[in-house]
């Protein structure tokens, strides 16, 4: 099982999915989690920094995630929501819905299930996330912490983004990249960082193909 922790846009989801393909493991998103929870808050109109509202709805959220790392599915009862997730709105409330500890105890609790089922079937998984290495699965043989330089970040996301046909700017990118970083590093449970034995791998100057490389070589290794 390979932990994969970082902010966003250091091609964590990227490299995750061809690293589980590589290894022929199975695949776990764990912000499509945060973030279903996220757009179900936001379409019963609850105010995302409403904590009690958003966990109760967090309980009852029905949604499920599929674990093939070709074609990772997010569904929000029934309903593809694979794209919708990714959108501005998702983007904005994300950090303050995770932020709730109910939210949190119930979605690594599931987390926790689906890699255990996976290890199961498969043998193997590749976890992504803030809190993989240090709350999910603390014991995982691997942990790697991705990092990359912000303004490098954005502009992936950026470019994320306008491929997947939705508006954006650098500095739009910037700074939503920035805030989110802010708030999902400084929140009181479960702070985006990395774990004390984690490898740390900056991506700035590096392609996917090479982050790839690396992994590949640690997950052999110990993964
Ligand atoms: O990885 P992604 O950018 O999709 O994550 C979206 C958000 O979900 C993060 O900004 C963070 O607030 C939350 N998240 C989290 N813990 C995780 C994964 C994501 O709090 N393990």
């Amino acid at each position: 099982m390979v932990a994969l922790d970082g902010p966003s846009g250091t091609g964590k989801t990227t490299v995750a999915r061809k690293l589980a393909g590589r290894l022929s493991a199975g695949y776990l998103d764990t912000g499509a989690m945060y973030r279903v929870v996220t757009l179900a808050v936001l379409r019963a109109g609850v105010d995302p920094a409403d904590g009690p509202a958003v966990a109760e709805l967090a309980r009852t959220t029905d949604f499920a995630l599929g674990t093939d790392p070709s074609a990772p599915s997010v569904h929000l009862a029934g309903e593809d929501v694979a794209a919708e997730i990714r959108g501005a709105e998702v983007n904005h409330a994300v950090s303050p819905v995770s932020a709730v500890p109910e939210v949190r105890e119930l979605l690594v609790a599931r987390q926790r299930r689906i890699i255990g089922e996976v290890l199961d079937e498969i043998g193997g998984i590749v976890v992504e996330g803030r809190d993989i290495g240090t709350v999910v699965t603390p014991d995982a043989p691997l942990k790697v912490y991705l990092t990359a330089d912000p303004a490098v970040r954005a502009a992936r996301r950026s470019a994320q983004d306008t491929a997947a046909g939705r508006q954006s700017s650098q500095a739009e990118a910037l700074a939503s990249v920035d805030r989110r970083d802010r708030l999902d590093s400084t929140r009181a449970v479960a702070p985006l960082k990395a774990a004390d034995d984690a490898v740390h791998l900056d991506t700035t100057e590096l392609s996917i193909d090479q982050v790839l490389v690396a992994l590949s070589e640690l997950a052999s290794q110990r993964g």
